[in-house]
């Protein structure tokens, strides 16, 4: 294997790894436990420094055979801003002081193979879309860690799959560059606190994978959604309602419902897939989120 001259080689002496022996690590293992979402920005903008250095912190994250497949937009401009606000229909996006819009980029690399005579079908592969889309996010992640070390906070805003034709234009994105999310960045007005999460020992299994039995499954949700009760007023009964019966037919429905009335009122999981995430628009939302990608020039599913 030929070694390329500009990479160096280390030795146990002359590489002891980032900060691992600087006694750094104790403070950003409570910075992972501690992290939280931020929807509450200052004024205060970000320097071009600072940008600099949270950007340089998403270019050195893993990706899959260092391959990159990925730009960033960083958008400044108060009036994209807003109208990335309005289209999301989330006010707080507008007074983040940066974008940064994610995309998976597989244009650069086509480019690059069509000038070196390389041959070039990722735009047609499920492979490299698995491993793109991983490598997207991991990079804005190590971003959001970056901005969390440095007394900042950032919120990802995944609606941007619902427009993306309108966000293409709008960041003159050509075809072979897809919108993945968007991360809103700033300053805390207010520091947030830590949302409840299921234990580690639920989300980790030991060796082997082991279904939790359905006592502990439902304490364990009870415990992070702990005080999640939702008034059932008519007009959210007859959406629970209709959107069970779409999906689970009239017994779902009448189950659903007979739970509510038990109870008194509507649950955590109810609320998430029949209010909020509503189980019924899966279907409905596929087409055009399959069709934009097509558009953008991906044949990644077909
Ligand atoms: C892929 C993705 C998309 C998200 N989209 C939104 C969004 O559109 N709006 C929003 O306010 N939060 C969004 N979030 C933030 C989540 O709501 C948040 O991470 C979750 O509630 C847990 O809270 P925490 O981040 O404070 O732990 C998104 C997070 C992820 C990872």
């Amino acid at each position: 294997v030929n070694i390329p001259s500009d990479s160096k080689t280390h030795d146990a002496d002359d590489h002891h790894g980032p900060a691992r022996a600087s006694g750094g690590g104790e403070g950003t293992i409570r910075l992972l436990h501690e992290r939280a979402s931020l929807r509450d920005f200052t004024d205060e903008p970000i320097t071009e420094e600072t940008m600099g250095r949270l950007l340089t912190a998403g270019t050195h994250s893993a990706t899959g055979g260092n391959l990159q497949p990925y730009s960033i937009i960083v958008i400044r401009d108060a009036e994209r801003r807003r109208k990335m606000s309005e289209w999301c229909e989330q006010s707080f996006m507008a007074k983040a002081p940066v974008h940064l819009l994610f995309c998976l980029d597989l244009r650069r690399l086509e480019r690059w193979a069509e000038l070196e005579g390389a041959p070039f079908t990722a735009r047609a592969s499920l492979q490299h879309f698995w491993i793109g889309f991983q490598d997207t996010i991991i990079c804005a992640q190590s971003i959001c860690t970056a901005a969390d070390a440095i007394g900042m906070g950032s919120v990802y805003i995944g609606t941007v799959i619902d427009f993306v034709g309108p966000t293409r234009e709008l960041f003159s994105l050509p075809r072979g560059v897809m919108p993945v999310v968007l991360l809103c960045l700033g300053y805390p007005r207010v520091v947030p606190k830590p949302r409840k999460k299921l234990e580690q020992a639920v989300v980790a299994h030991e060796e082997v994978y082991r279904d939790l039995p359905d006592d502990e499954l439902l304490a364990a949700f009870e415990a992070k959604y702990e005080g999640v009760r939702v008034e059932a007023t008519e007009e959210r009964l007859k959406t629970l309602g209709d959107v069970c019966r779409e999906t689970g037919g009239e017994a779902l429905a009448a189950r659903a419902l007979e739970t509510v009335r038990r109870r008194g009122h509507i649950n955590a999981a109810q609320r998430l897939f029949g209010l909020h995430y509503r189980a019924d628009q899966a279907e409905r939302e596929k087409k055009p989120l399959l069709e934009a990608i097509e558009e953008a020039g991906f044949r990644w599913f077909r």
